[in-house]
């Protein structure tokens, strides 16, 4: 029953995703039931922040049905750094977004590959299956030590190490290619500086304001950078370094407009929460029903905040903001950007990051940055170190 209900679903997310026949009997031969540990968490649905534990052994036909679905299926929780309430800080990946990942990594067989984020092992162990030579990293010390576990009968094939994936693993590189299993909004030189030229790296990419990129970049044949546009959506957890953090909002008079532009037009659309999101770095909005009035509210990480409310935007005081930066202005100034540029989608975007750790994002090819994007100075969470500056941090795990 349980062969044949991860048979059926490869299945469908082969169609769905035009997954190349080798990789199809990859994941066929590798369920991730394997992988996944036996108590696994399920968001309670109407309450946000609230997860309900699946045990394998008591509810064995819930956790089942969990690892036998195309979602991501959550393995750990912990306080989030930005409210300290319950978040996903592990979880094997749904079967779809890996499938999409690993056909767009495309690596030869025989190939090098340095896989971020084990998580459970799985993307580890399928790569392996399908023929390539796996370094696989995961910075929580009991994860790392359950995916050597997991591993077990791919040594041959497969290092596992404990470490901090944003300095990669200098020792076994030039890598051919870099899968990344964890968000980022900012690209570490080293995985740049680790890789051959020509080489891919495939990743999470998102902002704050819109944590829904798959990226993938091509390392320059100088290996200097590596370019990329986007290719279509994924919802992945933050790198554990660039979650948001909390911030004290900041205090003072704030300052009370019209809005120049309805709020519903400016989040109408993916595309739209897309390209502001590239250009107003470390904002984050959500809605907030308040009083009656539907407010949406927007902060950074700098202490900076603005309310905008959703059905009187065009009155006198349809717009509050406060702090150093004047938030609302600067996703109106970001809107009208993208409308002027005739609306482009997603995949029109792309990322150019270098070894430095420079990280910039344009329009339809790298001559054209985005007007402020990804400017390094309104970065909210430390860059990831450089190598030379690397702690003696990663530890082989056989
Ligand atoms: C979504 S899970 C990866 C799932 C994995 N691909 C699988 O098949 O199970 C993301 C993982 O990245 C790990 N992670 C986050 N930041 C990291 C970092 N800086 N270094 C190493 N691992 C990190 C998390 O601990 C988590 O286990």
């Amino acid at each position: 029953m349980t062969a044949v209900a991860w048979k059926e679903l490869v299945g469908e997310v082969a169609t769905a995703t035009e997954l190349p026949g080798p990789w199809r009997s990859a994941f066929e031969d590798v369920p991730r039931g394997h992988y996944v540990p036996d108590e696994v968490f399920v968001p309670e649905p109407g309450t946000p922040r609230t997860y309900r534990t699946v045990n394998r052994s008591t509810e064995p036909g819930a956790w089942e049905a969990l690892v036998h679905s195309n979602a991501q299926v959550v393995t750990q929780l912990a306080p989030s750094p930005f409210d300290g309430g319950p978040s996903p800080s592990s979880s094997s990946s749904a079967p779809e977004a890996v499938a999409r990942m690993l056909a767009l990594l495309d690596p030869a067989p025989g190939a090098r590959v340095l896989d971020l984020g084990s998580g459970t092992g799985w993307t580890a162990a399928l790569l392996a299956r399908f023929g390539t030579v796996v370094v696989t990293m995961e910075s929580d010390p009991e994860l790392a030590a359950q995916v050597r576990a997991h591993l077990i009968g791919y040594e041959a094939t497969v290092t596992a190490l404990h470490g901090n994936a944003t300095l990669g693993y200098p020792d076994a590189a030039p890598y051919d290619a870099v899968h990344v299993g964890f968000s980022v909004r900012d690209i570490p030189g080293n995985w740049i500086a680790q890789v051959r030229p020509g080489g891919r790296l495939v990743m999470p990419f998102g902002t704050l304001f819109a944590n829904t990129g798959l990226l993938r970049l091509t390392v320059r044949e100088d290996g200097q950078a590596a370019d990329g546009r986007f290719r279509g959506g994924v919802r992945f957890m933050w790198e554990r370094g660039q979650r948001p953090h909390w911030a004290q909002a900041a205090a003072g008079e704030p300052e009370r407009m019209a809005s120049p532009v309805d709020p519903r037009t400016v989040l109408a659309t993916g595309a739209s929460r897309w390209a502001v999101g590239l250009q107003v770095p470390a904002v984050t909005w959500d809605p907030v029903p308040a009083d009656g009035d539907r407010l949406l509210r927007l902060w950074c990480t700098d202490g900076s905040w603005a309310t905008v409310a959703v059905d009187a935007w065009n009155k006198p005081d349809g717009v509050t903001q406060c702090g150093p930066r004047n938030l609302w202005d600067e996703v109106c100034a970001a809107w009208s950007w993208w409308d002027g540029q005739g609306r482009p989608g997603r995949n029109r975007f792309g990322v150019t990051a270098g070894r430095s750790g420079s990280c910039r994002a344009w329009l339809d090819s790298p001559q054209s940055p985005l007007p402020g994007a990804l400017d390094p100075a309104t970065r909210t969470h430390p860059a990831a170190p450089l190598l030379s500056d690397r702690p003696n941090s990663t530890t082989r795990q056989r």
